[in-house]
C-alpha cells in the first residue's frame, strides 16, 4: 500500500551511522502549507530509516536545509547563484556546502514545489542506498505538464480499469476526504506528476455541474499543496446535456457563453483548474464535426473560454472512422496534420504513443515530428487494456522508452519523440505527457504489485523522458522491495525481459489488435463479424493461404508515407524494416525467410513458444526470492505469473491453430503442441 514510499528501516549499523553523519538535523527557512510537506515527509522518511534517534541531536553541524531561494541566507544565496541560473520552474537544487568542516546540504528550488521534489529526490538517494556525503544535483523538469488520465466514471467504475473501482468517492466528497487522496498525491508528487484529469475521456456531462463541482473544488484543495493541478474531461454536448440548450455547435453564440460561464464557475470554485482533455469524434463522442465544424473550431472555442483563467485544451487525437476503412493507422494524421498552426496557443494535441491503439508494440505515432507549430502530447497507457490486464507482470516503461527514443528524422537525425514531446524540437511553450492511469480501489492500488513500476515509471520519464528503463527498474526496486544485489539483479533483468516476453507471446513480428472483442483479454484472432471492419481483428492480421500481416507499404495503404523519409524508406522496405514490426508494415507468404534463416511460420511459432519459455523463466526467478520479499506479495506475485504462464500458452495454442489454417503446416521443432 506504501507504493515506493516504503522507507524500509536500513538494518546495516554502518551504512545507518555514515547516513547519520550528513543528517543531524532538518532546518527549514520558511513556512508553507507545501514546505510543511517537505519537512515532515523528509523527516518521517528519514526517521524510518536511519532510526528514531533523529531529530534529537541540536549539533548545529551536518544539517539539512530546506527552503526556497529568496528564504536563503545571502552567503547560500551567493554560492548557488550560478546553480539557480540553470533551473527552470519546478526544479531544484540539492547540494552539499562545506565550510571550515561545517557541512550544511542544502536542497532548494526557485518555488516551494521545487523544495517538496528535491526533498523526495535526496529521500530516494537513501532508498536505493546512493552516497548523500558530496551531493550536487541540479535537475529540472523536462515536460510542463505531467498527467495522469483516469478514465473513471461518475458511478465508480473505471473504463478499462483493472484495480478495482474509482478511488474517487463522489457519494462521501465534498466532505469526506480519503487518507487515500493525500496518499495518491504523495505518490504523485514524489515522482513529479502535476496533474489529474478526474473522469473519463468518454465523459458524462454531469461532472461539470455544482453538484460535481463542490466535489471536484475539494480534491483540487487536497491535491495543491502537492503541486497537483485538477483537471477534467469536458463533453462537448454539455451545453445541450446540462445547459439546456438545443446544440453545441461551437460557433453558436449562445454556446460560447454557456462555455464562459462554465469556466468562471469552474475558476470560482477552483482558482488554479488546469482545464479540459477532450475526446470529439471518436467512437461515438460528440464533437464539432456533429455541426460541420472541425477540431479546430472545437479545440479553439474551449481554449478562448479557458484563456483568461490560464486554463489549457488536451484535444486528443485519437480518430478514426468507419467511413474510412482502408487503414486506420492513417486516418489520426490526415485528419489533424492539416491543421498544424491553426490551434490556439493554449492547445495541445494529445497523440497516443502508436497510431492503433496501446498494443503490445506499435511503431511511433507518424503525428510526431509532423506538426511543428503544435505543441503534441504523447499519451501513453499505464493500465494494461492490451496487455494482460493486472494480472500479467510487464514493466512498460520499456515499452515508454522504445517509443521515446524512436528518431522521428523531422529535423534530421536525432528528432527524437522525446525531444518532441518535451517541446525541445520546435521551442514550443507548452509540454506535457499523459498517462491513462491504472490505479484503482485495491488494497495495492494497481492490482498487481508489479503495475506500480508502470505508474512510477511513467512519472518518472514524464519528468525526463530521456532516463532509461534500465535505471528506473533499478530504483523503483530498491524503494519498493529490497536493496539486496541477490535480488535487484536477477529480477531489473526479469522486469526489463518482461515487456518483450509479452510481445512474443501475444503479437510477435508485429501482429496487432488480434485480441478478443471488446474486454480485449485474450487472443481472438479469428473475430470477423463485427459491424465495424476495424474492430475486427482479423482486418489487422490479414492472414490467408498466400501469408499474413497488413501491408501499408507503397503496395498497399501507403502508411508508410506518412512517416519522414528516412523512416518510410526502412518501413517500406522489406529487407530493412525492422522484423519486430514486419507484419505491422508488410503481408507476406507463410515460407518467406527472416534473417535468422528460418521460415516466417517456422520463426511466427517459436517466437510465440518463446514468450512462453520466458514466463516459465521468470517463474522460476521470482520462486528464487522468497527471502527478500514479505510473504503477502511474494505469493501473490507467484499465483499471477502461474496465471500468466497458464495464459501465455493459451496465446501461443490459439493463435498458431488460428493461423495454421492457413500456414497449412506443421508446428517446427521446439513449439509444444496445444494440449
Ligand atoms: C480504446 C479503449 C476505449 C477508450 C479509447 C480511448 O479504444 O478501448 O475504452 O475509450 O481507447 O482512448 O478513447
Amino acid at each position: 500500500y506504501k507504493l515506493w514510499l516504503q522507507y524500509t528501516p536500513i538494518t546495516n549499523p554502518e551504512t545507518v551511522a555514515n547516513y547519520w553523519e550528513n543528517v543531524q538535523n532538518v532546518i527549514s527557512t520558511e513556512n508553507s502549507e507545501t514546505l510543511n510537506i517537505a519537512r515532515s515527509e523528509l523527516k518521517e522518511g528519514l526517521k524510518s530509516m536511519l532510526g528514531d534517534h533523529f531529530d534529537i541531536s541540536k549539533k548545529a553541524d551536518n544539517i539539512i536545509v530546506l527552503g526556497s531561494f529568496k528564504s536563503l541566507n545571502e552567503k547560500m544565496k551567493n554560492q548557488l547563484k550560478y546553480d539557480f541560473d540553470k533551473i527552470k520552474k519546478d526544479g531544484f537544487i540539492i547540494k552539499t556546502l562545506i565550510e571550515k568542516d561545517l557541512k550544511t546540504t542544502v536542497i532548494t528550488a526557485k518555488n516551494d514545489i521545487g523544495v517538496l521534489y528535491g526533498v523526495f529526490n535526496f529521500l530516494r538517494l537513501i532508498q536505493t542506498n546512493k552516497s548523500i556525503e558530496k551531493l550536487n544535483i541540479i535537475d529540472s523538469p523536462k515536460t510542463d505538464i505531467r498527467i495522469l488520465n483516469h478514465w473513471d466514471n461518475l458511478d465508480g467504475t473505471v473504463e478499462r480499469g483493472y484495480a478495482g473501482s474509482s478511488i474517487w468517492n463522489w457519494q462521501k466528497l465534498p466532505e469526506f476526504i480519503d487518507q487515500r487522496y493525500i496518499d495518491y498525491a504523495r505518490a504523485n508528487a514524489s515522482i513529479g506528476i502535476n496533474g489529474t484529469v478526474l473522469n473519463n475521456v468518454n465523459a458524462n456531462a454531469l461532472i461539470l455541474t455544482p453538484h460535481y463541482i463542490e466535489k471536484v473544488a475539494a480534491l483540487a484543495d487536497t491535491f495543491r499543496s502537492y503541486g497537483i493541478k485538477v483537471y477534467l474531461t469536458a463533453r462537448f454536448s454539455a451545453p445541450i446535456e446540462i445547459g439546456g440548450l438545443k446544440t453545441a455547435d461551437p460557433s453558436n453564440p449562445e454556446v460560447i457563453k454557456w462555455w464562459k460561464e462554465k469556466a468562471n464557475e469552474l475558476y470560482k470554485a477552483i482558482p488554479d483548474f488546469g482545464g479540459f482533455v477532450v475526446k470529439a469524434n471518436s467512437e461515438g463522442q460528440p464533437g464539432p464535426q456533429n455541426y460541420g465544424k472541425n477540431h479546430v473550431d472545437g479545440a479553439n472555442m474551449l481554449a478562448d473560454v479557458l484563456a483568461p483563467h490560464g486554463g489549457i485544451v488536451m484535444w486528443r487525437a485519437f480518430v478514426y472512422s468507419e467511413h474510412d476503412a482502408n487503414d486506420r493507422a492513417k486516418q489520426a494524421y490526415s485528419e489533424f496534420v492539416p491543421y498544424d498552426g491553426k490551434f490556439k496557443e493554449n492547445v495541445l494535441v494529445q497523440v497516443k504513443n502508436g497510431p492503433i491503439d496501446f498494443q503490445p508494440r506499435e511503431p511511433f505515432h507518424p503525428m510526431f515530428g509532423a506538426m511543428t507549430k503544435t505543441p503534441l502530447m504523447i499519451e501513453f497507457q499505464i493500465t494494461q487494456e492490451y496487455l494482460g490486464f493486472s494480472t500479467h507482470l510487464v514493466f512498460l516503461p520499456k515499452l515508454y522508452e522504445e517509443v521515446l527514443q524512436s528518431d522521428t528524422f523531422s529535423e534530421g537525425k536525432g528528432a527524437t519523440v522525446a525531444k518532441i514531446v518535451s517541446g525541445k524540437i520546435n521551442d514550443h511553450v507548452l509540454s506535457g505527457m499523459a498517462g491513462v492511469a491504472n490505479i484503482g480501489s485495491d488494497l495495492n492500488w494497481c492490482g498487481h504489485p508489479f503495475a506500480q513500476a508502470n505508474w512510477y515509471g511513467f512519472g518518472r520519464l514524464a519528468w525526463n523522458p530521456d532516463l532509461s528503463a534500465d535505471s528506473i527498474a533499478n530504483e523503483w526496486l530498491r524503494m519498493t522491495f529490497s536493496n539486496e544485489e541477490n535480488f535487484v539483479k536477477p529480477i531489473q533483468k526479469l522486469m526489463l525481459q518482461s515487456r518483450e516476453t509479452v510481445v512474443n507471446y501475444m503479437t510477435p513480428l508485429g501482429l496487432h489488435h488480434i485480441m478478443a472483442t471488446n474486454h480485449h483479454y485474450g487472443p481472438g484472432p479469428w473475430v470477423s463479424n463485427l459491424s465495424r471492419p476495424e474492430w475486427n481483428p482479423t482486418y489487422y492480421h490479414k492472414a490467408d493461404a498466400n501469408g499474413i500481416g497488413f501491408d501499408r507499404s507503397d503496395t498497399g495503404s501507403r502508411a508508410t508515407a506518412q512517416y519522414f523519409p528516412e523512416i518510410a524508406k526502412q518501413f517500406n522496405d522489406i529487407k530493412k524494416c525492422p522484423e519486430t514490426y514486419l507484419l505491422w508494415f508488410h503481408h507476406l507468404p507463410w515460407d518467406y525467410e527472416l534473417k535468422n534463416g528460418k521460415t516466417l511460420w517456422n520463426g511466427l511459432a517459436l517466437q510465440y513458444q518463446q514468450g512462453v519459455n520466458e514466463v516459465h523463466d521468470m517463474q522460476a526467478t521470482w520462486n528464487r526470492m522468497q527471502a527478500y520479499v514479505d510473504e503477502t506479495r511474494f505469493k501473490e506475485v507467484q499465483m499471477l505469473l502461474k496465471i500468466q504462464y497458464e495464459e501465455a500458452k493459451w496465446w501461443r495454442d490459439a493463435c498458431l491453430l488460428y493461423f495454421q489454417q492457413f500456414s497449412k503446416k506443421t508446428l517446427p521443432d521446439g513449439v509444444e503442441k496445444a494440449a
